[in-house]
């Protein structure tokens, strides 16, 4: 019988995904019945799933071996109470690539000062802010997972001194790795720049906070690609007035899309983008979840499995 799996994503989704999946499935000699809806849940063995799509009650579908998140963070998924199935984040090369043009394009911003040079005036003349050289500048990242460590690569390839902060220890060749508390303190009093790549758990809300701010570095620049509450707002609008820090770019938020009249949009020294650093990308997610119901089918371990303690 053919593999059944369920693609619950939105319809645009399905209209890329398919003809991809179909493709992909057939190259590893998966017989596959990949489907949009069922009216059988409960021979289902593997659902495809992004937390907005149609599917959102989990508890028919009883047999599922594996729910595969065609999303990175997974926050939403868990606060679904229903969906009690392994669940698989999306680890995905594609969107690492992506992450890291757009962490290395606004590490560069900062490191530049470009948005001073945006806001002169007409024949306001500021030659006195050269940068130093990226290798006197340290660009701390908390969160060295998959996308953190590829993007703190990138920019230590640039020629910037690069530190990284998790929950466990990690060590790199490259990149000056540090956990627990005294590393973190380490991390945010060391750098210039400091990158958010963590995911949004229990333990990781409203760590960028006044307390912790106030470790960091006078003059520091944020840039968060990661969960808006990492960061609590208020406290990173007032060190921005203070002069604390200098800058802040700031991609993803607690309320989503960002209120016109939140004042992020319209702070001088904050750079909103939308939700846009970087995302799932086609080919390379499709692989991952091809490669992952390979391995269920062959009785091998699922990769990128969260662990529901952790929250990620
Ligand atoms: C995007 O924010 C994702 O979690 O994949």
């Amino acid at each position: 019988m053919a593999i059944p799996v369920l693609f619950s994503a939105p319809a645009a989704s399905w209209e890329s995904y398919a003809p991809f999946l179909k493709d992909l499935f057939a190259k590893a000699g998966l017989d596959v019945n990949l489907v949009q809806s069922t009216d059988n849940p409960d021979e289902v063995k593997y659902i495809i799933y992004a937390p907005n799509g149609p599917v959102q009650d989990f508890a028919p579908f009883k047999n599922v071996k594996l729910i595969q998140s065609l999303w990175a963070g997974v926050e939403t998924a868990l606060q679904n109470k229903t969906l009690t199935q392994p669940l698989a984040r999306m680890v995905d090369p594609g969107m690492s690539e992506g992450m890291a043009d757009y962490v290395l394009g606004h590490v560069m911003r900062h490191h530049l000062g470009i948005a001073l040079h945006a806001s002169v005036q007409p024949g306001e003349w500021r030659n006195d802010t050269a940068a130093p050289l990226a290798r006197n500048r340290t660009v701390g990242f908390l969160g060295i997972g998959a996308l953190g460590m590829y993007c703190a690569h990138a920019v230590a390839k640039q020629g910037f001194n690069v530190l990284g902060w998790s929950r466990n220890l990690k060590s790199d060749d490259i990149v000056d790795c540090h956990a627990g508390p005294d590393g973190f303190a380490q991390v945010l009093g060391q750098s210039d720049i400091l990158v958010l790549l963590l995911p949004d758990t229990a333990d990781t809300e409203n760590l960028i906070n006044a307390e912790t701010i106030a470790q960091m570095k006078d003059g520091a620049a944020i840039i968060n690609p990661g969960r808006g509450p990492l960061i609590d707002d208020d406290a990173l609008l007032a060190a921005m007035d203070s002069g604390k820090l200098s800058g802040a770019t700031l991609d993803v938020f607690r309320t989503e899309p960002l209120p016109a009249n939140n004042p992020y949009w319209t702070h001088p020294k904050v750079l909103v983008t939308p939700h846009i650093a970087s995302e799932t990308r086609l080919e390379t997610s499709a692989a991952v979840v091809v490669e992952n119901i390979e391995r269920g089918e062959a009785g091998k371990p699922f990769l990128h499995l969260v662990d529901r303690e952790a929250g990620y």
